[in-house]
């Protein structure tokens, strides 16, 4: 088991380039499975989650190869309809391969889906929503087996909530189904941007994605295509964050800071300047970051639950009193209880936590649990005073290609043994 060692409080130099965006390579790996011909995924990240993806598509029958950040997928000779359990539980995006397959295959049978313990995760919406353009879904056993015998058609499906995954499984089912399906009350994350774009450049017709409302014309096939994905949003969160608690100043390359527009406000709130250009952020810390106002989880424009960890961690070492309240999952404090381990004073109240901002973390061993809490942790430990030993890397490379390497390369004092 690999475990990252840290001593902290070394200052952050350089430029270091954004990797492509995870949440929008795994929904367009799964979308590429209603493809004929050769896609090139461009900007593809290097993570145990994507090889997750790859290898359910492999295991469908699709070729797929990679080349340094390029994914090269054929899945013109698909013909499975089943995902085994084992591949269903690496990753929770799994699930849009529910929509993917079903639309592809006329049936899918797949079980409910893995990623990381972040609260219950229903998949009450997808289910809903699938079923309303014409899928029989049986649930029996912690499997779902789905089948659309007249294939899926177009539907009005208003979500109750803006999900994520939702919205992207409905998009990828309803390309090729018979008629328009409209999504209302739509998830507005670009990622979904990405995946319509990703879509229309096969052929879709996706219209809204962005907005509140999206309309798809189902169209009788989609042909693959070219697509670059999306600078990571996240991680840049996580690179600022690094360099907030460590008075660095570091340039992001291959950003949209527009995507980042919840978030840099926050960190010039906590006293660090932001220069943003076209694809680059300049990132200057001051000696010490200020508090920042509360901090509330929302759904795309609003402030990302990806990335409540990272400025949780950053905040622990801010000057006054930070207030974060957790609006998406239910259990996405689990980063808190190690931080309190390097001396972080934190309190928490169903969701929400309140961080008073202590002079210096102390280096202690520490164990991630989910994805963005590993990260929380690597920021915490890049300035605690002395040594860090963060167990449960393998959550941090669900997401962050490299990690370790990018910063070492920055001037952190990070190795993974
Ligand atoms: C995606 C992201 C994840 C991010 C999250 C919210 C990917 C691969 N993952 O996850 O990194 O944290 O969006 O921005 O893109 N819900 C239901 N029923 C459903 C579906 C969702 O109740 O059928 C609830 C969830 O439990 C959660 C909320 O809706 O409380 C948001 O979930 P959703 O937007 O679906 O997140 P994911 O797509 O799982």
């Amino acid at each position: 088991m690999s475990k990252l060692l840290v001593t902290g409080k070394n200052k952050l130099y350089g430029e270091t380039f954004v990797q492509g965006a995870k949440n929008s390579a795994l929904p367009i790996l799964a979308a590429s499975l209603l493809t004929n011909g050769e896609n090139l995924i461009f900007n593809c990240p290097k993570l145990s989650d994507v090889e997750a993806s790859c290898e359910i598509l492999r295991y469908l029958g699709c070729n797929v190869k990679r080349y340094d950040d390029t994914m090269i997928v054929n899945a013109t000779y698909v013909d499975s309809f089943d995902i085994p359990d084992e591949l269903m539980r690496k990753t929770r995006s799994s699930i849009v391969f529910m929509g993917a397959v079903l639309a592809r295959m006329g049936r899918a049978k797949l079980s409910l889906p893995g990623g990381c313990e972040i609260g219950h995760r229903p998949i009450d919406m997808h289910l809903k929503a699938l079923k309303m353009m014409g899928a029989v879904i049986r649930e029996k056993h912690g499997y779902l087996n789905c089948s659309a015998p007249k294939g899926l058609h177009g539907a009005k499906i208003a979500l109750p909530f803006p999900s994520v995954g939702a919205t992207e499984d409905i998009m990828v089912a309803a390309s090729t189904a018979n008629g328009t399906t409209t999504i209302t009350n739509a998830a507005r994350e670009p990622e979904i941007c990405d995946l319509a774009e990703y879509l229309n450049s096969c052929g879709a017709r996706v219209y809204g994605a962005g907005e509140g409302t999206i309309v798809i014309d189902g169209v009788d096939k989609l042909t693959a295509s070219k697509h670059t994905i999306i600078p990571d949003r996240i991680v840049a969160a996580t690179l600022m964050s690094c360099a907030a608690v460590t008075s660095s100043q570091i340039t992001l390359k291959g950003v949209i800071p527009s995507h980042l527009s919840s978030v840099i406000p926050v960190f010039e709130e906590a006293g660090c300047r932001v220069i943003c250009n076209k694809n680059e952020i300049n990132f200057i810390a001051p000696s010490v970051i200020k508090s920042m106002k509360t901090i509330r989880t929302m759904p795309y424009p609003g402030f990302p639950t990806d990335a409540q960890a990272v400025l949780m961690a950053a905040s622990s070492v801010a000057n006054g009193t930070t207030v974060f309240v957790e609006n998406i999952f239910e259990n996405r404090y689990r980063h808190i209880s190690e931080l309190v381990r390097m001396g972080a004073n934190i309190k928490t109240e169903g969701k929400v936590a309140i961080v008073e901002g202590v002079k210096s973390l102390y280096g202690a061993n520490t164990n991630a649990t989910d994805l963005r809490g590993a990260a929380a942790l690597v920021v915490a430990s890049l300035c605690a005073e002395g040594k860090s030993e963060i167990s449960g890397v393998k959550y941090l490379e669900r997401g962050y290609e490299s990690f370790e390497q990018k910063l070492s390369a920055l001037g952190a004092d990070i190795k993974k043994i």
